[in-house]
């Protein structure tokens, strides 16, 4: 079984990267020389979505223009010695995977974002991933959770262990181990104080969630600020089913705030470099 749809929310105001993100969608800034969308729509199709649903404010359309093919482009870019750039475009390209947008009228959080996507999602499991998050290499981001579905047919979070001081900036799980590998989630608290958490395993935003989470959603009650939270959802079907809790192999960059995203950036280069000489 594989995921057909991943819902990728980018309807925020992005008020942690202000004032660069008044100028330019937080999801569109570069890591290297690639904006951070292209990254995440590499690590969507090795996980073998067919299409990704960008949660925007409406009227946006950035995003989308993003991943429009254009021929002419692709050549212009090989005639001036660009076939490294014509290349990244053209794997995307390849890859078929269809990209929609969905809009929010008002952003009320994450939870709120991902019941938008419910109609074009349908009655089958499907992915999020945030945008905020680059995860390295992407095969240990939602291929990971991928894998795991096909192989057991459950839902799944990706999970990373977090400084102690660090905690009440995430979803932190209480989990158990799970006969023949892994964890169980026992339980999922937003932003706990150091105090209360449960664990350091914080959810770094790459989820595989079944169809049921959207009813949990629509009940879950606004949090500060009028939002609905993601993981109040996530705690509401831990009642109803099991979910596995992935520890992911690989390096989780939170990019969401300007230090988390300048060492990414620093990171993101040195790789981009190594793999291919600037040209
Ligand atoms: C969101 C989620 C949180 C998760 C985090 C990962 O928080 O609500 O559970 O741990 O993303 O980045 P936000 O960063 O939007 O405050």
């Amino acid at each position: 079984m594989a995921i057909e749809h991943i819902v990728i929310p980018a309807a925020g105001r992005g008020l942690r990267m202000m004032p660069v993100s008044r100028a330019v969608p937080k999801e569109l800034l570069p890591l290297a020389d690639r904006p951070l969308i292209h990254y995440l729509a590499v690590e969507a199709c090795l996980a073998g979505a067919r299409e990704l649903l960008f949660v925007v404010r409406k009227g946006a359309t950035a995003l989308q223009r993003y991943f429009e093919h254009d021929a002419r482009l692709l050549a212009d870019l090989r005639a001036a010695g660009r076939g490294g750039a014509a290349d990244d475009l053209e794997w995307l390209h390849a890859r078929g995977v269809r990209v929609r947008a969905v809009p929010q009228e008002h952003p009320r959080g994450l939870g709120d974002a991902i019941l938008c996507a419910r109609a074009a999602v349908g009655k089958t499991h499907f992915g999020v991933m945030l945008p905020d998050v680059w995860v390295h290499p992407p095969e240990t981001g939602m291929p990971a959770l991928a894998a795991c579905f096909q192989r057991d047919a459950e839902s799944s979070v990706l999970l990373d262990r977090v400084p102690a001081g660090e905690v009440q900036k995430y979803g932190i799980a209480a989990t158990r181990r799970r006969p023949g590998g892994g964890l169980w989630l026992r339980g999922v608290v937003e932003k706990p104080g150091p105090a209360t958490a449960p664990s350091r395993l914080a959810l770094v935003g790459r989820y595989l969630l079944p169809p049921e989470i959207f009813p949990l959603l629509e009940r879950a009650a606004p949090q500060h600020g009028g939002e609905i939270q993601l993981t109040d959802a996530l705690a509401a079907l831990l009642e109803e089913q099991p979910v596995q809790g992935l520890r992911c192999r690989g390096k989780v960059h939170d990019c969401g705030h300007p230090a988390g995203y300048m060492r990414a950036f620093t990171v993101a280069t040195r790789l981009r470099l190594q793999s291919r000489p600037a040209d």
